[in-house]
């Protein structure tokens, strides 16, 4: 039990938050770390320790812990117009720009954008789009939703039943019955001896083919996916794995929602995900990097032919039944518009496209270290993954814990990075330089090198 000084924060967090993606009975008698500013890429705690923040929080600190430039845009918007909203037909300048300007940088024709304040929601959005979509063509039993195992798409319930992350729906009494999750493309630890990528991407495609003949075609109405998946590990799929996967939804007629929640606005070294790997989706959703996580906002897009459908819904039914009371919020589209405005004057893009390859060029080295079995990644995304035995790619025993390992040191070491059980995801602030880099592998290097001590030892 750690000491906690009684009306500190932390105490008054113990007796009045519950926190998300937490084990509440430690954290009763641990309490939180408590973070109280931000400096670029680096956070301080309130004893004043400095961590780099090499998971730019949830993916999605892109520019940084703080912005004079941002402030200012959401101190003017609060002034002028503070509060907005999209139902009936009100509009609001800030939003028409930003929706403009998405739809200017889709990677794929898209015909109109749908507000809502996180990935949940626009994920959550896009589910019933499908049910309306077939709904409005006369398919109404084309309703089961495709996701895939250790996918994540959100919280909500129809976003965590799309996820695949079982301990997400235990006790929920989730997924809901129509949601189906397929395998997903972890070559490293999946991959049967011998088998090169281009086979194991052709087994990964057949697997959703077979799962969408046995549900029957005429029952399988949406697939969803993250170009990269995040959550899941910080996995990039082998190259040929989306020509093939698009290719079986094609053939049946199958929606496909490309979740850009974390790869959208430059993480993978283009502006999406859907475009370094040839995605052509029927919807995309962002959030997180669309304000540099500043504000809470989030961005579905939608294809003509989904909206075609729902116009054809509004002849039938009057009303499009569905929105929500911040959508579109005019504080929240200001400050996304004005980040993309930072983005382009930066070239942000073109320094992921830069600075990435030298990050991959420095975490790859760590493959010689005895605790990583492998390491790949994308534009500023990695996945690091520590093995008990890399010759024969067998996994340490859970109850070790060893990614908690890693993570505690990391931190005694002033660095954060995202511990997905042994796996180790990088997703830095896309502002990270060379220097801050090397400042990364440097503080990995110790926390690896005492997470190997101590696994020695015992
Ligand atoms: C790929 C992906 N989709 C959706 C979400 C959910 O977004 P939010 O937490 O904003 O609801 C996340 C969150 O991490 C995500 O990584």
């Amino acid at each position: 039990m750690t000491y906690v000084a009684p009306n500190s924060v932390q105490a008054r967090d113990i007796a009045s938050i519950v926190h998300p993606q937490t084990n509440l009975v430690q954290h009763l008698e641990q309490g939180p770390v408590v973070i109280s500013r931000g400096e670029g890429i680096y956070v301080f705690d309130d004893s004043g320790q400095r961590f780099l923040d090499a998971a730019a929080g949830l993916w999605c600190a892109s520019l940084g812990y703080a912005s004079e430039r941002l402030a200012r845009v959401a101190y003017e918007q609060m002034r002028k117009l503070g509060y907005a909203h999209l139902y009936r037909s009100t509009t609001n300048e800030p939003g028409v720009d930003l929706a403009e300007k998405l739809l200017q940088i889709a990677p794929v024709p898209m015909s109109k954008v749908l507000f809502q304040c996180s990935g949940s929601e626009a994920n959550d959005t896009a589910i019933k789009l499908v049910w309306y979509y077939h709904a409005a063509i006369g398919k109404p039993n084309k309703r089961k939703i495709i996701g895939r195992k250790m996918g994540y798409h959100g919280s909500t319930s129809a976003s965590i039943s799309a996820s695949g992350k079982a301990d997400m729906h235990a006790d929920f009494g989730l997924p809901f019955p129509d949601f189906r999750h397929t395998e997903y493309p972890h070559y490293y630890r999946l991959h049967t001896d011998g088998e090169t990528e281009e086979q194991f991407a052709t087994r990964m495609a057949d697997a959703l083919e077979a799962m969408i003949v046995a549900e029957g075609p005429d029952t399988v109405g949406g697939f969803i996916a993250e170009p990269v998946m995040g959550a899941g590990g910080g996995l990039t799929p082998p190259r040929s794995y989306w020509g093939k996967m698009q290719a079986v939804l094609r053939k049946y007629d199958v929606l496909f929602i490309a979740d850009e929640v974390i790869c959208g606005f430059g993480r993978t070294g283009t502006m999406w995900g859907s475009e370094t790997y040839d995605l052509k989706p029927d919807m995309i959703s962002s959030a997180k990097a669309l304000s540099a996580g500043m504000q809470p906002i989030s961005a579905l897009m939608i294809n003509e032919r989904v909206f075609q459908a729902m116009l054809d819904e509004s002849r039938k039914l009057g009303n499009f039944a569905h929105g929500f009371t911040y959508a579109g919020h005019p504080v929240t589209t200001a400050v996304a518009m004005e980040t993309l405005r930072i983005y382009d004057e930066m070239d942000m893009v073109g320094h992921v496209q830069r600075v990435g390859p030298y990050m991959q060029q420095v975490l790859a080295k760590f493959a010689d270290h005895p605790l990583v079995g492998d390491v790949r990644g994308v534009g500023l995304l990695t996945g690091m993954e520590m093995m008990a035995d890399k010759a024969t790619r067998t996994p340490f025993d859970p109850s070790r814990g060893v990614g908690r390992m890693v993570d505690s040191h990391a931190r005694e070491h002033g660095l954060i990075a995202r511990f997905i059980g042994d796996r180790i995801a990088f997703s830095p602030p896309l502002i990270v330089t060379e220097a801050e880099i090397d400042d990364i592998a440097a503080r990995l290097r110790r926390a690896l090198d005492a997470t190997w001590a101590e696994v020695r030892t015992n």
